[in-house]
């Protein structure tokens, strides 16, 4: 397949959710808020969960694709903020800081924010190097939405250690020995 259609892959596996999610919107139930949240949480954790393994699967296999990351991102984020506005649809606003669980979650969500508006090509250009730290911000998201999860006592630690395996991989010395393998075999 063409390196640039990856992205249209992942655009349909995120916004095929939402439609059944329409339909359960309309209906103002217990136990259909509560799907609301389990079905926006869970996508959002896991988009952001799968957007983090990129960096460690380009080191491990050379595979990268700016559309897919950017196109990844924005799914990530609209997932989490579509979880935050069913919460404020059901609760309010201010509920968010009644618990710490909630008050984790909000700051990894207005993290995202700045991450959605400039994860495109024009943005990286402008800010250059700042580009890199800001969008490293990503893994204060992560680290706070797994503590938001655990709190709740929901499923967390197979994201968490999806991510602690990427952790593992992006450690200097680890990406040096991985890369030099590749090379070596390549060459060979
Ligand atoms: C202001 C921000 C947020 C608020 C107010 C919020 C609120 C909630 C609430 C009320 C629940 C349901 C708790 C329950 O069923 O007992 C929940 C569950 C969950 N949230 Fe959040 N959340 C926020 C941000 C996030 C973010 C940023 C993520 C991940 C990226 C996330 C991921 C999840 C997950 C995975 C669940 C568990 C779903 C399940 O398995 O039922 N939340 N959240």
């Amino acid at each position: 397949m063409n390196k640039n259609y990856g992205w249209i892959i992942v655009a349909a596996l995120a916004l095929l959710p939402l439609i059944p999610l329409d339909n359960m919107a309309m209906e103002n139930s217990k136990e259909n808020i509560e799907m609301l949240y389990h079905i926006s949480g869970e996508f959002a954790i896991r988009w952001m969960t799968a957007v983090l393994t990129l960096t460690p699967i380009f080191i491990l296999f050379g595979v990268t694709n700016l559309f897919v990351r950017q196109a990844m991102g924005i799914a990530t984020a609209i997932w989490s903020i579509l979880h935050f506005a069913i919460f404020i649809a059901a609760e309010g606003f201010s509920e968010t800081f009644t618990q710490v669980n909630y008050v984790l979650g909000f700051v990894a969500v207005l993290i995202l924010i700045p991450l959605l508006f400039t994860s495109n090509r024009k943005a990286m250009k402008r800010l250059k190097s700042s580009w890199k730290k800001l969008q490293s911000m990503a893994y204060v998201a992560i680290i706070l939405s797994l503590l938001h999860v655990a709190i709740l006592e929901k499923t967390w630690i197979i994201y968490a250690v999806v991510v602690g395996l990427g952790f593992i991989v992006r450690i200097p010395t680890v990406k040096a020995t991985i890369l030099s393998y590749r090379l070596k075999n390549k060459n060979s």
